[in-house]
């Protein structure tokens, strides 16, 4: 299949572009577009064969259901059997934005697209040309992550072109994404609305608007037997090809430790690379040194922690090590992801 590739960085001619990509998934295609949190793989969420499409794309279990994005709120109610107050709340205050709801679905949204669930999850991105491509669409488009399975969400155009050329009919670019990590997933069917994914939209922030929230234990504890609530996030996800390993403790320990352990693999032979911050860099001696951002802006970690552990795939790095990340508003979000990068391997120094 080719795939038309094209950049929205040209304001002037987006329109069109916007049309003609809607026109492909109102014909069951499969187009990748950008939004703030990272780039989607969209299909029409209420064509079971364009769910399907989606799957065979990304390599990905048919049992991992997708989220379903709309351009405006009227739009919910379309979809499931009921709005509850918690939801109508929540889409108040965080929609458009990096939050996906878990409802009730109703009669036509296909089994194909929620993996055989009852339920179904929507979101609402801010990205404004998103919204204008899902308007385009038909306004329900059903998209996971435009990464192939296993492989780090796409923060950049070209890490889609490099997972979905050939795959897909379009893809969308426009790299100015602003979070870097997938959104805040919460479930509403329950009494208590539960959080199945952590993200940029936290637990107080939740809080705030509809009182007590709870947290899948499934997260808290990645030990625990339990499944998680979230089909997908028990896969082993955002792996990159290298060992990962993250370094926990105080900061001048930490960057010691690094400094030692880096030492270590390279008179093995390895390639080795660090994931510092602004504050750590100069600390490094040696190795392929990343920065991931200032600790102070935690948006600068989020958008820089996928893209940078795609360059060290890039780079062939074999070995990395990271700074923790255990610290402030977006910590939950940035650990959960590095954690199941490093398969849950930290050291504490
Ligand atoms: O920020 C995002 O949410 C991005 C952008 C493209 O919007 N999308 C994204 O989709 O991260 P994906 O497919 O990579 O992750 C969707 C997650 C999976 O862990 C899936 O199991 C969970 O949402 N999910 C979807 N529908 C669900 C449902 N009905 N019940 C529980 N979990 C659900
Ligand atoms: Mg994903």
């Amino acid at each position: 299949m080719e795939t038309k590739i094209v950049n929205l960085e040209k304001k002037n001619k987006n329109i069109s572009l916007l049309k003609e990509a809607g026109e492909i998934i109102k014909r069951g295609g499969l187009v990748a577009f950008p939004t703030e949190t990272v780039y989607g793989l969209g299909g029409d969420g209420l064509n079971p064969e364009s769910s399907k499409k989606i799957y065979a794309a990304k390599g990905r279990p048919s049992d991992n259901p997708l989220i379903i994005h709309i351009s405006k709120t009227e739009d919910l109610e379309k979809i499931v059997t009921e709005v509850p107050n918690n939801a109508k709340l929540l889409a108040d205050k965080f929609w458009p934005g990096p939050l996906t709801m878990v409802l009730n679905k109703n009669e036509s949204v296909p089994y194909e697209t929620t993996g055989g669930l009852e339920t179904v999850a929507v979101r609402m991105p801010s990205h404004e040309m998103a919204r204008e491509f899902i308007e385009y669409a038909g306004g329900f488009v059903a998209a996971p992550s435009a990464n192939r399975s296993g492989r780090p969400s796409p923060t950049r155009g070209k890490y889609v072109v490099e997972d979905m050329e050939g795959r897909i009919d379009m893809i969308l670019i426009d790299d100015s994404i602003e979070i870097g990590l997938e959104s805040t997933i919460v479930d509403l069917t329950g009494e208590i609305p539960c959080i199945l994914r952590p993200g940029i939209i936290t637990k107080e922030m939740l809080e705030e608007v509809v009182g007590r929230v709870e947290t899948d234990r499934a997260i808290l504890n990645p030990e625990s037997k339990e499944p998680p609530k979230a089909p997908g996030m028990k896969y082993r996800h955002y792996a990159p090809k290298g060992e990962l390993q993250i370094i926990e403790g105080e900061e001048e320990k930490v960057i010691a430790a690094i400094n030692r352990l880096v030492m270590e693999e390279e008179k093995k032979g390895k390639k080795v690379g660090i994931i510092a911050t602004s504050q750590s860099l100069a600390c490094y001696r040696q190795g392929v040194i990343k920065n991931a951002g200032d600790r102070q802006k935690e948006m600068e970690i989020t958008r820089a922690l996928y893209r940078i552990l795609r360059e060290f795939d890039e780079e062939e790095v074999e070995v990395i090590y990271s700074e923790a990340f255990t610290k402030g508003e977006f910590s939950q979000a940035i650990m959960n992801r590095l954690l199941k990068a490093a398969g849950y391997h930290i050291i504490k120094v």
